[in-house]
């Protein structure tokens, strides 16, 4: 048994069985990319978070993931509820975000005939549907604090009422939160209540970012390419430069805009599947200048955005960069700063993008 502080509670006990029902679940394709439940990934990090997995999916403790966006927080809450002895009942993703706040209670809880106009029956809410199972709720967060109220008794006590009803309900569900906001900042400046913060979060677990994931980048490319390939009975293959691309640009928007570009770059390939260096490919669509005005692009990135002002500026000023750090508003040395850094980016994709 390894040497810990936890080593006498039950938790630690059951915490040897996970580790070995881990290495059991773990799948690894022919490139060598291994899996577990749903996930995808071989890097120490992600190694580290299915094992946390395992050890938490049996049991009932509420679980808030933590990641940036395209992360694949909600396929963690999907692992999490398949691992678990809840799999066989209902999995009822929400997300906090999308539904207005005059409406979230009634969502969540339910509400009774009559609660408000419109109400013309009775409806459960979400916590009902997921009774025996699972409850994900995405982007937490965004909850305003006095919904935030009642989701936290109905977290404690395991109880509550629909909306307008005097019937108290009682259902068993375990909840899941993931949000993309680190939550002691989502505490301090996003009206996230603390209390309820330490009650979702009786199990953090982290989605790393794909920048950190050593490895996983090119993997997680071929395996969305031979998934895409087994589906339209293709045999398409990387470029060398696609996959120098794959390994080099830093994939700010994580899985999801990896997964995207392969697909999108599949759909164009006729046989070398090629990627571009998506912010490259943002630079191509330049600004227009006409005399003292310039136009940019909807959906132009703010740090791309930034340097066509920049650029722009100083060419309007015929290079002067005196006069350009004045009509921008910046110091000479921010301005030189700026345009050192561009430089650096144009002699290739730089290792501060990894
Ligand atoms: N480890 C992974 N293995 C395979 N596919 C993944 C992985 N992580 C994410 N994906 C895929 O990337 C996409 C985004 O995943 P998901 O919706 O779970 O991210 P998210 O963290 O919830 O993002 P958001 O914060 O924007 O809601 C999905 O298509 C998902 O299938
Ligand atoms: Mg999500």
């Amino acid at each position: 048994m390894p040497e810990s502080t936890d080593v006498e509670t039950p938790a630690a006990a059951r915490d040897d069985d996970a580790a070995a029902r881990f290495a059991k679940n773990l799948a690894r394709d022919a490139a060598g990319l291994e899996s577990y439940g749903m996930l995808y990934g071989s890097s120490p990090s992600m190694l580290e978070l299915y094992e946390q997995i395992e050890r938490v999916a049996s049991t009932d403790a509420t679980v808030l993931v933590v990641g940036e966006s395209g992360t694949g927080k909600e396929l963690v809450a999907r692992t999490i509820h398949d691992r678990s002895s809840r799999k066989n009942s209902p999995f009822v993703a929400v997300n906090c975000g999308a539904i207005p706040d005059s409406l979230i209670e009634a969502e969540l809880f339910g509400h009774e005939r009559g609660s408000f106009t419109g109400a013309v029956q009775g409806r459960a809410g979400y916590f009902e549907h997921a009774n025996g199972g699972t409850l994900f709720l995405d982007e937490v967060t965004e909850m305003m604090p006095v919904r935030q109220v009642k989701l936290l008794r109905a977290l404690e006590t395991g109880t509550f009422y629909r909306v307008g009803g005097t019937e108290l309900q009682r259902t068993d569900v375990r909840v899941i939160a993931a949000t993309n906001r680190d939550p002691l900042v989502a505490v301090k400046e996003n009206g996230l209540r603390e209390d309820l913060m330490y009650r979702l979060a009786v199990f953090p677990l982290r989605a790393p970012p794909l920048r950190e994931r050593e490895g996983d980048r090119e993997l997680l490319a071929q395996h969305f390419l031979a998934e895409l390939n087994a589906q339209e009975g293709t045999n398409k293959a990387f470029s060398k430069r696609a996959k120098e691309t794959l390994r080099t640009y830093s994939w700010p928007g994580n899985v999801r805009e990896l997964k995207n570009s392969v697909y999108r770059a599949f759909i164009l390939a006729e046989k070398a599947v090629e990627i571009e260096h998506p912010r490259l490919a943002a630079r191509s669509k330049k600004a227009v200048t006409q005399g003292d005005a310039m136009s940019i692009w909807v959906g132009t990135p703010l740090a791309e955005a930034q340097r066509q002002i920049i650029l722009g500026t100083l060419k309007h000023c015929g290079g002067d960069k005196r006069r350009a750090a004045k009509a921008l508003g910046v110091s000479l040395k921010t301005l030189y700063n700026r345009l050192g850094a561009y430089e650096d980016e144009d002699d290739g994709p730089s290792s501060s993008d990894t």
